[in-house]
């Protein structure tokens, strides 16, 4: 096999859309369509089966491990060596677009489709990786599948985790089929992430490839703001207790001081505000919010999550009645990727002629937790109109998705080796 191999960017393509299909919602700005999948949604398990019967179909031997992670193995001629492990996650946040994730996986299996047709045999075993729950969006901690199989996270504990119905993810597992006892993953010998960028540095670079130096550090919140219900047109400022007033005073104050830090890289947003009882004229007697912090820097993050601390009490040291907690549910720190399997990947990417450059990724990914278990990089996919993404807007043209795939195709042979 000579370096000329490459996908087909076609086929890589029409899988997409084909994927795309399940939990797909017109949405009048896409580029392609949006795709709405939370983890073990009906759309979610339908994506996940379509994947498994094209493992099968491949020839892979299909498992999924007690936290519903699917991995699916091409075994190697010489099956005692340590496996190879790409994949990505198929999960998406709702109204999310059809890249994120899903192109991980499909340019995994599209990797095996071509070794397939080229009747290439590897020497180590290669396995292709769909990760449970890595955007928590519906139990609330990201990058769960992984965190579980690289030892993060404790397996008990991500099963009691309960989505804003009540349903814990044991239950959604059971129900839906996916409760596996497969194998749990040991001392691969690498992991590698194809993943659209969801940041505008490619693009604006004009850069074929991105080859990350690392994950920046995470901290999310739910913090819940309690006040007194009562008529918003005859209580005077002396009675109101108004819990939107503090939410939404305390967040401005989070997003002033990021700005304050945006030369360090602070992000702060504040996705989701839920007020009760939600109506026009009633002062709401509870504020219910979620913030998401992020920074390259552990410090700097530290810092931000001590000033929110001292917002939360400031709010009690007002006297005004109002009750502030704060509780937080996922915190990760900067994690770098391992430098000799980026400079494969960097030289790789020049043998084929693909621009790239290093970035740090703004995006939480698998790969940040595999990282813990061996040697992982990931391989960045530019995107249309400044990289947007969690958005039906995202978009990658099917030349640079391919680019990326042929990458971790070359990638993939110099790892597990070809046979003689
Ligand atoms: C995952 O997409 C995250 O970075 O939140
Ligand atoms: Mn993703
Ligand atoms: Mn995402």
């Amino acid at each position: 096999m000579t370096d000329q191999l490459k996908v087909d960017t076609e086929r890589l393509w029409s899988a997409l859309e084909e994927l795309g299909s399940f939990g797909r919602y017109e949405a009048p700005e896409a580029n392609l369509f949006g795709v709405s999948r939370p983890a073990f949604s009906p759309a979610d398990v339908a994506a996940r089966r379509w994947i498994m019967a094209r493992m099968e179909e491949l020839g892979l031997t299909v498992q999924i491990d007690p936290v519903g992670n699917v991995f699916g193995r091409l075994e190697g001629s010489d099956p005692g060596r340590s496996p190879v492990v790409i994949g990505s996650h198929v999960d998406s946040v709702p109204q999310g677009g059809a890249f994120d994730g899903a192109l991980g996986v499909l340019a995994a299996l599209e990797v095996v489709r071509t070794l397939r047709s080229a009747e290439t045999v590897l020497r180590g075993p290669l396995i292709v990786a769909v990760f449970t729950e890595e955007e928590g969006s519906r139990f609330g901690v990201d990058m769960l599948g992984s965190a579980v199989a690289a030892g993060r996270i404790p397996l008990a504990e991500a099963l009691a985790l309960r989505d804003p119905d009540g349903v814990t993810l044991a239950e959604a597992l059971r129900d839906t089929g996916f409760a596996g006892t497969g194998l749990v993953l040991d001392a691969p010998l690498a992991y590698l992430e194809v993943h659209i960028e969801q940041g505008p540095l490619l693009s604006s670079s004009d850069s074929d490839i991105g080859v990350p130096t690392g994950v920046q550090a995470i901290s999310w919140h739910e913090l819940t703001v309690v006040g007194q219900a009562a008529h918003a047109g005859a209580t005077p400022p002396r009675l109101r207790r108004d819990a939107a007033r503090t939410a939404t005073r305390l967040a401005d104050r989070m997003f002033e001081y990021a700005s304050d830090h945006q030369d360090h890289g602070l992000t702060a947003t504040v996705g989701r505000m839920l007020l009760e009882p939600g109506v026009i004229n009633i002062i709401p007697g509870a504020a219910r919010f979620s913030l998401d912090m992020r920074a390259p820097d552990d410090e700097v993050l530290t810092a931000a999550e001590a000033h929110l601390s001292a917002l939360v009490e400031e709010v009690h040291a007002e006297g005004t009645g109002l009750v502030c907690e704060s509780r937080r549910t996922v915190r990760t720190r900067p994690v770098p990727f391992a430098e000799p399997l980026r400079q494969i990947v960097a030289s790789w990417a020049e043998r084929l002629g693909y621009r790239h450059q290093p970035l740090i990724s703004g995006a939480g990914h698998d790969a940040q937790e595999m990282a813990a278990l061996c040697p992982s990089a990931m391989i960045f996919v530019p995107g249309r109109h400044d990289g947007i993404s969690h958005s039906p807007r995202e978009y990658s043209e099917p030349a640079a998705c391919a680019k990326a795939a042929t990458l971790l195709l070359h990638v993939v042979r110099t790892l597990c080796e070809e046979s003689p």
